[in-house]
């Protein structure tokens, strides 16, 4: 059960009903079905939440939600998921799949749903979509979310529709891509359509109209603008996040029409996956403006200022109490994504490296959990660092995503280019990498018993993708001797 301090509707004007039946949310492992669990299970809402695959983590994460594992391209595997639904949020989003697929995936989706929930007899869809004038051109990105309105309207079940811009809050895109292009530019260089007006809204207050929606029986079926206390251009925005970041820098303007430069540069600076920089710059030539009030007047609240919201972000930062990101989420067909268990056999490209300690084992793995981020890896930082701006050049993630939490990990965070795969609390932290390699990578660290010692293991498993792999393998393996030797040498002396 949530903390109430760390609860967005405890002041929400609208009662709890829980007694209309089970919701169900999709899209729960990304940045806003990931805020929206929490709320709903602490208002007494009988949670169903949909994953698309099945793990621990999940059943640790919601211990009083049920888990249901579904994939909206298959409209089968939601048949089951919509079994016994009043509601269900809609919250599925297919972006990370990368320009050429996240449209047609995007559709596929919202149709198969539409379906699903029309034939199991659903009651409401609520779908959290974006804003944006249709009568003007659109990015591909803000089209997407408005075809899958449609699609989702076409059906029986009621639909409700919020429609929001910018979301800022810790761990949200637009907040990360903003804050890194103000703090890593030497100047803030404004292209001209970055006078373009936008409404952004805190995540505390969607969260908020997302469950103030299923409370307020006026919003079936009907569509909403929601946005915060201020319109303001993105330029304006960018000012107030360097003054709060304390960046007293120039601000250049940049009368230049060309985007493609400003999005590399982009892409280059912040830690958001290009698909989604691309996507979001895009978006920002609109003007994304609530174009109706109305759901003020219905759930009535006072939304946030772009101020308050930046504010509230960088606190839960400096607290280190984010609690979803947007690294979270990322395609499960996606290459990078096969689990070590998942290979027939474990790859023959291994090596390890051990040191005993007397130290005890909690405060070992303490030390393990700490990597990365803002910690960095304890030694040779400088190694890791051009390993990562090599990634960002070659179009991988790079090291700056950095870490959602600097003391907490759970499976599925990622630290730099790697992502939790395995933890095992005090003796076991696997991580596998998502740099751009010829080959697949796993790191391994290791807690056992040895004597009266404890055994700190760490061993990196490599499989090649031919020969190009395999001069890789041989060609970095000095330089990995040296950097986890030293690595496994700093864990034990922090432990
Ligand atoms: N974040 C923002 O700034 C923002 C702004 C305005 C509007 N919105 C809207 O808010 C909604 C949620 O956004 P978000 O930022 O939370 O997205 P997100 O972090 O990218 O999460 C997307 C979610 O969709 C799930 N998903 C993707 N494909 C799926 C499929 N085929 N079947 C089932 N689940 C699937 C993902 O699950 P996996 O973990 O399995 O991949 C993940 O849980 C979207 O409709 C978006 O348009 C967001």
């Amino acid at each position: 059960m949530s903390d109430i301090s760390d609860l967005f509707c405890y002041d929400l004007p609208t009662s709890p009903q829980p007694e209309i039946g089970k919701i169900l949310v999709t899209g729960a492992t990304g940045y806003i079905g990931g805020r929206l669990v929490p709320e709903l299970v602490a208002r007494g809402y009988k949670v169903r939440v949909m994953v698309r695959s099945q793990s621990p983590v999940h059943v640790e994460r919601w211990p009083e939600a049920e888990i249901v594992v579904a994939d909206a391209l298959n409209q089968e595997s939601l048949k089951s998921a919509f079994k016994d639904i009043h509601t269900t949020y809609y919250l599925i989003h297919s972006l990370l799949l990368g320009p050429k697929r996240f449209e047609s995936a995007d559709v596929t989706a919202s149709i198969n749903f539409r379906k699903a929930a029309e034939e199991r007899g659903v009651r409401r869809i609520i779908y959290l979509g974006g804003l944006g004038d249709v009568r003007t051109p659109l990015s591909p990105h803000l089209r997407s979310r408005m075809e899958v309105a449609r699609e989702l309207k076409k059906g029986g079940v009621p639909v409700t529709i919020l429609r929001a811009a910018v979301i800022l809050g810790s761990g949200s895109t637009s907040y990360e891509l903003f804050k890194n292009l103000v703090k890593k530019m030497p100047f803030v260089l404004i292209p001209y359509w970055a006078k373009t007006e936008c409404q952004p809204i805190g995540i505390r207050d969607v969260i908020k109209y997302l469950v103030g929606s299923l409370e307020t029986p006026e919003t079936v079926g009907r569509s909403f603008d929601i946005g915060g206390k201020d319109v303001l251009t993105y330029e304006k925005m960018m000012k107030i996040l360097a003054d709060l970041l304390g960046q007293k820098k120039p601000f250049i303007y940049s009368s230049l029409s060309v985007f493609t430069p400003y999005a590399y540069l982009a892409i280059a600076l912040t830690p958001v996956p290009a698909p989604i920089v691309w996507s979001l710059l895009e978006g920002i030539k609109s003007r994304v403006v609530c174009q109706s009030d109305h759901i003020r007047k219905i759930i009535p609240f006072e939304p946030l200022s772009c101020r308050e919201a930046i504010l509230r972000a960088m606190i839960q930062e400096e607290q280190d109490n984010v609690r979803t990101r947007w690294s979270d989420a990322y395609p499960r067909d996606y290459s990078l994504a096969v689990k070590l268990q998942d290979l027939k056999r474990l790859p023959k490209f291994e090596v390890s490296y051990t040191l005993l300690s007397q130290k005890d084992a909690g405060s070992l793995f303490k030390a393990v959990c700490m990597i990365g981020g803002n910690e960095g890896w304890f030694i040779n930082n400088w190694a890791w660092r051009i390993r990562g701006i090599a990634d960002r050049l070659l179009g991988g993630v790079g090291i700056a995503r950095g870490r959602r939490s600097s003391s907490t990990l759970r499976i599925n965070d990622v630290i730099d280019f790697w992502r939790v795969e395995d933890l095992k609390h005090n003796r076991r932290l696997l991580l596998r990498s998502e740099m751009i390699l010829p080959g697949k990578a796993w790191l391994e660290f290791n807690i056992d018993p040895k004597n009266e010692n404890n055994r700190l293991t760490l061993r990196a498993y490599y499989k090649p993708h031919g020969s190009l792999g395999r001069i890789y393998w041989y060609m970095f393996l000095p330089f990995h001797n040296i950097i986890f030797n030293g690595l496994l040498k700093q864990i034990e002396r922090r432990g």
